[in-house]
C-alpha cells in the first residue's frame, strides 16, 4: 500500500506491470484552476499493462467525448462502461437536469483479445443459483464471444451497470471523492486477488481502501503533496486484510 507524491506520467510506469489501472483525472469540464486535462497519460497507462489487464477511467460524457481520439491513439480500445447514479449531484444550469451520476469507462489493450482480459463476473445476491450460458454471440456483441458463467447465489441476476450508490458528502477527504463500495466492484470484476491496482490520479486514497478491503495490493499516485499525506494516514489507519470484512 504505496501513495507516491508526484506525477503520474513520470511515477507510475516505474512500478508496472499492473493488472489494473484506475484512473479518475481532472475531467476538464469547469474553469477552475485544478480542473485541467493532464495530456499523455493515456499511452504509459496501456504501455504499464499486464497483456490481461485493463483500465478503468472515471469522466463525464463530456470529457469522454472530448478526450475519445487520445483513447484510441493511445492503442487502447473501448470495453464497456458503468453508470454510478449518486443521490445528489451538480447542476451547471439552474433550468436543466439536475446531474446525478458520472461514468467509468474500461478500456484495455488493442494488442490483447477481450476475452484475454481478465473478468470476474459481478452478480447480485438476490436470485436463485444456476449455469447461465450463452450458447451463440449475440449479433450486436461484435468482438464479444459466446461463454457461461455459474452463478451460485445469484442466478441469472448479472450486476446491472447502473449502480446507485450514496457519495461521499459530510465525509469526503477530497472535493470529488468516489465511493469505497462502487471501487470495490471495478477492483473485484477486474483484478484478480493479490494482484496489483495501480491508481493515477490518487486524490483521497479511496481505491487504496478499496484494495485493503478486498485483499488487492495498491500503488497510488498524486501530484498534491497535501492529498498525498492525507491519502497514506487513511490507508495508515486501516487494518490489515483479513482482519475486518472478509472478501
Ligand atoms: C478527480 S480527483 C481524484 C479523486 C479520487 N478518485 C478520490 O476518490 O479521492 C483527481 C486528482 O488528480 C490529481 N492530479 C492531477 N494531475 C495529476 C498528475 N499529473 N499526477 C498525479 N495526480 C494528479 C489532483 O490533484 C486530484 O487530487
Amino acid at each position: 500500500m504505496t501513495v507516491l507524491t508526484g506525477d503520474c506520467r513520470k511515477e507510475m510506469p516505474w512500478h508496472a506491470p499492473y493488472d489494473l489501472i484506475i484512473a479518475d483525472p481532472p475531467y476538464g469540464d469547469t474553469s477552475l484552476a485544478w480542473d485541467r486535462q493532464v495530456e499523455g497519460w493515456l499511452a504509459l497507462a496501456r504501455a504499464a499493462l499486464k497483456p490481461s489487464g485493463s483500465l478503468w477511467v472515471f469522466g463525464s460524457l463530456r470529457s469522454f467525448m472530448a478526450t475519445a481520439g487520445q483513447f484510441s491513439e493511445a492503442g487502447l480500445r473501448y470495453a464497456q462502461e458503468i453508470v454510478w447514479e449518486k443521490q445528489n449531484g451538480t447542476g451547471f444550469h439552474a433550468d436543466r437536469f439536475k446531474r446525478v451520476h458520472e461514468l467509468a469507462v474500461q478500456f484495455y489493450p488493442v494488442e490483447s483479445a477481450w476475452r484475454d482480459v481478465y473478468n470476474e463476473v459481478q452478480i447480485t445476491p438476490d436470485a436463485v443459483a444456476r449455469t447461465v450460458r450463452r450458447k451463440r454471440r449475440p449479433p450486436h456483441t461484435g468482438r464479444i464471444d459466446a461463454g457461461h458463467y455459474v452463478s451460485y447465489d445469484g442466478g441469472p441476476r448479472l450486476m446491472r451497470s447502473v449502480i446507485p450508490l450514496r457519495n461521499c458528502h459530510g465525509r469526503a477527504i477530497h472535493p470529488t471523492e468516489k465511493p469505497v463500495a462502487l471501487l470495490e466492484i471495478l477492483i473485484r470484476t477486474s483484478c484478480p486477488e493479490g494482484g496489483l491496482v495501480s491508481d493515477w490520479f490518487a486524490g483521497s486514497g479511496a481505491v487504496g481502501e478499496a484494495c485493503r478491503l478486498i485483499g488487492r495490493r495498491y500503488i497510488g499516485c498524486e501530484i498534491d503533496p497535501a492529498m498525498a499525506e492525507r491519502a497514506r494516514a487513511r490507508l495508515a489507519s486501516l487494518l490489515p486484510f483479513g482482519s475486518g470484512r472478509s472478501p
